[in-house]
């Protein structure tokens, strides 16, 4: 497979740190990844002989999975372990259980944290490429890079087109990488939430706020719904889940009155009956499920480029 000529990172932290072309050879060569990323046996062999260490530090469903398999389908070993089941969880850190695995001769480590910024110090201290899984509030840039692609797939462009991120945005690392790279690419971004979850400076970024969704929910071309992260607020930031809702739900009601051809996303988890109905979640506007196919050929991609810049820093 012929490389890139316009990715040379040889670690992905967010897409803050990208410019427009590193993003689109990310979401192009994901678009020639797609037949493998769907089907087994038309897998690609790109990490033949690496070895990919999936490492979790926090809960992931999608993510950590999307990962193993995109790193299986491009041919190389996967080993996974999550926080439980290491020995951080007898005071190890960090970097030591990081040394520990480069040791084993581990290519790339895929590491969700909890602290913002963990991938760097990863990177600082090993020899291995590292894939930011999400850290803290930071980033999780293969989410936005695969929302990115979903949209470009749904709508033929990412130029010009009006995007609303309704929710929890303050807590939200998707929010931040989706904003940096469809900003990049020349969307107009619209974060949309309540006041405790949305603060007005947010817009030194490049973003619009709103805080009456009401009153905008018919300007947009995709609306990305996001779940609101309970486990990161110390005080609670609605009086109840139910007035969250009253104000922020995509509801059918408020669907109705979307853009013809809005389509609705969400990194999920989802939960259901909160941010997003089930009529809705499920319905015919929804791109939910495609998002989760783009991401094995999103990872496949981001695993495929950080191996190939690693292999041309070490020779
Ligand atoms: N979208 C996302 O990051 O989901 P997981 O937490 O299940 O990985």
């Amino acid at each position: 497979m012929p490389e890139s000529r316009a990715w040379t990172q040889m670690h992905l932290f967010g897409l803050e740190y990208l410019h427009a072309e590193e993003i689109t050879a990310v979401l192009d060569l994901a678009d020639e990844f797609r037949p493998a990323a769907t089907d087994p046996a038309a897998r690609v062999d790109t990490l033949k002989g690496k070895a990919v260490l999936n490492l979790f530090m926090e809960p992931s469903t999608r993510t950590a999975t999307s990962f193993a398999v995109a790193a299986k389908r491009c041919g190389a070993d996967v080993v996974s372990f999550s926080k439980a089941a290491s020995s951080t969880s007898k005071g190890e850190t960090l970097i030591d259980t990081a040394k520990n695995i480069e040791a084993m001769g581990v290519d790339v480590i895929v590491l969700r944290h909890r602290a913002a910024g963990s991938p760097q110090i990863l990177a600082k201290n090993t020899d291995c490429s590292i894939a930011n899984a999400g850290d803290g509030r930071h980033e999780h840039p293969t989410q936005g890079l695969l929302d990115i692609l979903t949209i470009r797939q749904a709508k033929g462009r990412i130029e010009d087109l009006k995007v609303a991120i309704v929710g929890d945005i303050a807590n939200s690392r998707v929010a931040r990488s989706n904003l940096w790279g469809l900003v990049k690419l020349g969307a107009e971004v619209t974060f949309v939430g309540p006041p405790t979850m949305l603060p007005k400076s947010f817009e030194k970024w490049g973003a619009r706020v709103a805080y009456d969704f009401d009153s905008v929910v018919g300007e947009f071309d995709v609306i990305n719904m996001l779940r609101i992260q309970l486990e990161r607020h110390a005080d609670a930031a609605m009086p109840s889940l139910r007035e969250y809702s009253r104000g922020y739900a995509l509801t059918e009601e408020r669907l109705a009155r979307t853009k013809s051809g809005c389509i609705v996303m969400h990194p999920g988890p989802i939960n259901r009956g909160v941010e997003l109905p089930s009529s809705v979640a499920d319905g015919p506007a929804s791109v939910i499920l495609p998002q989760v196919s783009n991401g094995v050929a999103v990872r496949m991609a981001v695993l495929t480029l950080l191996s190939q810049a690693r292999d041309r820093a070490s020779r």
